[in-house]
């Protein structure tokens, strides 16, 4: 293979650094203009009326859950096949994440999954919309309408995606995005909650700066004016330096997943047929915002497939193994292999290969050529070693 070709690459460019330098010209280097006018521009992309920016989307998922006062002694349901970040924000309350297993043909969670894992604790259930497959929201919606229950999507990978009339935050009481620095949209670290209640952005707004009733533009923006401090929040928001570079990706969005869209179905013609790949389901290309492109290998062979690519120059990752096995989590909750079956086989088998809107399709067809030839390899590696095997015992 003659370049490396990376997993990703972000697509900042003279309009995004021009914004920068902006910022840094202006008086308020901490949350103001440039933030305000991204909270504005996603709302209007997304067509929900209140968005607050964040310094992560671990930040808006711990402030969601606060926000619906979930603590201690309360339960909340969350996808075994996620990054972490989803289950930590749980536990950063001191609410318990309760696992539900996925759809094994996309890796999302469904309403029956979730069903299950009900119990009366359950104060809120968290759909992650894994690798930007938007999930079917309205079943979980259907689900959560207990007084009580929150849906709070975990939108990290999904901006873009729709499903009819539904789309992230228009069926929810929240959602909860991500823009670090391999997101579709990406300022290095931030996040943002959206939604339709104004009461609900404001708390978590308040909750983003200690919990204090004015924001320090409003402190010191003209005349000084005294601050009270309401309850106690975190230090969760989104300075106008990170801020600046949102708002112009923010209006790239469709055209990049236009091209995301192009790029998959290119993928997934380059490796339609190849046995031991299985490409995730998605049944129509506007249900999903086409974050990643995961392929799930055979049982067994996915180590030595990620190795054979990077020795082919070709930059991958895993998205994910199944949280509830990870060495803390099976400690405090004593998981077992086997528990849910269809989020360990995906976390077993999957890989992410390259994938961002600056890829040619003549990278896409050299990273499928890699993968065919690893996989032909290891075959064939395979075959003679038991070769080998039958030969020395036929001499023994
Ligand atoms: C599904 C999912 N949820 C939450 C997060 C956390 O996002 P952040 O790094 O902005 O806190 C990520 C980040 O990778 C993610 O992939």
């Amino acid at each position: 293979m003659d370049a490396r070709i990376e997993f990703f690459r972000h697509s900042l460019g003279p309009e995004e650094k021009a914004r920068v330098l902006a910022a840094l010209d202006g008086v308020i280097l901490t949350t103001g203009s440039f933030t305000a006018e991204a909270e504005q521009a996603l709302g209007d992309y997304l067509g929900v009326p209140h968005v607050v920016c964040l310094d992560s989307c671990t930040a808006a998922l711990h402030l969601a859950l606060l926000a619906h006062d979930i603590g201690p002694g309360d339960e909340v349901i969350v996808p075994a096949m996620t990054f972490v970040a989803t289950a930590n924000a749980v536990l950063m309350t001191g609410a318990a994440p309760v696992f539900a297993d996925v759809d094994p043909r996309n890796g999302c969670v469904t309403a029956d999954t979730v069903a299950e894992r009900i119990t009366r604790k359950t104060r809120a259930i968290l759909p992650v919309h894994l690798y930007g497959l938007l999930c079917d929201v309205e079943a979980l919606h259907a689900l959560a309408q207990r007084p009580g229950l929150a849906l709070i999507e975990d939108a990290a990978h999904c901006i873009e995606a729709r499903r009819g009339v539904v789309r992230p935050a228009s069926h929810s009481h929240c959602a909860c995005f991500s823009f670090y620095a391999t997101k579709n949209v990406t300022c290095g670290e931030g996040g943002a909650l959206a939604t339709h209640d104004a009461r609900l952005a404001e708390r978590v707004r308040r909750l983003s700066q200690h919990g204090l009733t004015s924001t320090a533009v409003e402190r010191y923006g003209q005349t000084y004016k005294h601050w009270d401090m309401d309850e106690l929040g975190w230090k969760y928001n989104l300075d106008n330096i990170r801020a600046s570079l949102l708002t112009p990706q923010i209006r790239k969005l469709d055209q990049r997943w236009t091209r995301r869209r192009a790029l998959a179905a290119e993928y997934e013609a380059a490796l339609a047929g190849l046995p031991g790949v299985q490409i995730p389901e998605v049944l129509d290309p506007l249900w999903s915002a086409r974050h990643l492109f995961p392929i799930w290998v055979e049982r067994g062979r996915r180590d030595e497939v990620l190795a054979g690519l990077q020795a082919r120059g070709v930059g991958v990752t895993v998205n994910y193994r199944a949280v509830h096995l990870l060495r803390y989590y099976r400690q405090m909750l004593g998981h077992q292999p086997g528990d849910l079956p269809a989020a360990e086989d995906i976390g077993e088998r999957t890989l992410s290969l390259p994938f961002h809107p600056q890829m040619t399709s003549d990278q896409v067809q050299r990273v499928a050529r890699a993968v065919e030839d690893t996989l032909a390899k290891g075959k064939l590696r395979t075959a003679r070693a038991s070769e080998g095997r039958s030969r020395m015992a036929e001499n023994a």
